[in-house]
C-alpha cells in the first residue's frame, strides 16, 4: 500500500511537470461539446490522464508509418485521440482505459467522426489486454509502466510490428529511433524476433560444401555470436536483427584464400529462410537454417 501511494505520487509529479511545461500549455483542452468534460491531470488507476499533444500524435503515426493495413492499440487511451487519428489514416484499432467516462467519450467521438467501424474503445486494464492483434502499439505512460508492459508486448506482438511511445522510454530496451516536433519527443521500436540459440545449416560454397553452427546471444534487438564449421575457422561480422530479418557476414578459410559469405533471411519460429551470397560475386543461393537449441523468451514475464 505504502509502495503504491509512493508510485502514484511519482506519477503525479512527473505528469504535472508535463502539464505545466510550455509544450502542454499550448495544447487546447478537448472540446466541451459532450456531457462529460475530462480534466487534465485527473487520476487514473496507474497514471493520471494527460492527452498527447496533436503534433506528437501525428509524429507517432508518421514514425510507425501507419496505413490502412495497420491495427493500432493504444494502452490507456484517454479521450481516444491516437486511435482516432490512426483511423483517419485508414487504420483499424482499439483503445483501452479504465476510466469508463473517457471510454464513452471516445466511442461517441468515433461515432461523430464516422470512424466507429474502425476505432473502438473499451473499459479494460492495459495489463490484461491481448496485444497480439497490434501491428502498432502506442503508449503515453510513465517509464515504469512502459517497462511493466514490455515483456507482455515482446511476447504477444509479432516480430516486425512497431511500438511508439510519446515522451517516455522503455528502460533498457533502446529505441530504434527518436524524433522530436515542437520540443515533444517520440520513441520508436521494432519488435524483434527471438534469434538467440544454436542454429545449424549446410551451405554449398564455390568448390566446397560445409556444415555450420552459429551461437547467437540476444539483448532485445541487439545480437552477437560466433560461428564454426567442421573444416575451417570462421567468424561473424555485421550481425543485425530488424524485426524478423536477420543478416550477418561469415568469413572463413577457402583454400589459401578467405571466403566471405553474406547471409540474410527471415526468422519464423525455429527456422530461417533466406539467401547467401559468397564474396559478393555469385548470385545469391537459397539458405535455410534450423534452431537446434537455446530458444528462450526475449524477456520473461515477471
Ligand atoms: C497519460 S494518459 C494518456 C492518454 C492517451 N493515450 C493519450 O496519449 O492522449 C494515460 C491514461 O491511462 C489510463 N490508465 C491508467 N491506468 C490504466 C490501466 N491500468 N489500464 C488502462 N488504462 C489506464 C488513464 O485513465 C489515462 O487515461
Amino acid at each position: 500500500m505504502q509502495a503504491l501511494s509512493c508510485r502514484a505520487l511519482i506519477a503525479w509529479v512527473l505528469l504535472a511537470m508535463w502539464v505545466l511545461s510550455p509544450a502542454h500549455a499550448q495544447q487546447p483542452v478537448p472540446a466541451a461539446e459532450y456531457a462529460y468534460e475530462p480534466v487534465i491531470g485527473m487520476p487514473g488507476k496507474d497514471v493520471v490522464w494527460v492527452p498527447t499533444p496533436p503534433a506528437a500524435v501525428e509524429l507517432m503515426l508518421d514514425m510507425a508509418k501507419v496505413t490502412s493495413r495497420d491495427f493500432v492499440i493504444d494502452l490507456g487511451s484517454g479521450d481516444g485521440r491516437i486511435v482516432l487519428a490512426a483511423a483517419r489514416r485508414g487504420a483499424r484499432g482499439f483503445g483501452v482505459d479504465l476510466n469508463k467516462d473517457l471510454v464513452e467519450l471516445s466511442n461517441e467521438e468515433a461515432l461523430r467522426l464516422g470512424l466507429s467501424e474502425r476505432a473502438q474503445f473499451r473499459v479494460q486494464d492495459m495489463f490484461r489486454t491481448d496485444l497480439s492483434p497490434a501491428s502498432v502499439l502506442t503508449t503515453y505512460l510513465l517509464p515504469h509502466l512502459n517497462v511493466r508492459v514490455r515483456p507482455q508486448l515482446l511476447r504477444q506482438m509479432k516480430p516486425g510490428s512497431r511500438v511508439v511511445a510519446y515522451s517516455f522510454h522503455m528502460g533498457e530496451w533502446q529505441p530504434d529511433a527518436v524524433a522530436q516536433v515542437n520540443g515533444l519527443t517520440v520513441h520508436y521500436w521494432v519488435v524483434p524476433a527471438a534469434a538467440m540459440g544454436t542454429w545449424r545449416w549446410q551451405y554449398d560454397g564455390v568448390g566446397f560444401s560445409r556444415d555450420y553452427e552459429m551461437n547467437v546471444r540476444q539483448r532485445f534487438q541487439f545480437i552477437n555470436g560466433s560461428a564454426s564449421s567442421k573444416s575451417s575457422f570462421a567468424y561473424l561480422r555485421d550481425m543485425k536483427l530488424e524485426g524478423d530479418r536477420i543478416s550477418f557476414t561469415l568469413t572463413e578459410e577457402a583454400g589459401s584464400a578467405l571466403a566471405q559469405t553474406h547471409y540474410e533471411g527471415r526468422i519464423d519460429g525455429d527456422a530461417i529462410t533466406g539467401t547467401a551470397r559468397i564474396n559478393n560475386r555469385t548470385e545469391p543461393t537459397p539458405w535455410r537454417a534450423r534452431r537446434v537449441a537455446g530458444r528462450t523468451e526475449i524477456e520473461a514475464v515477471k
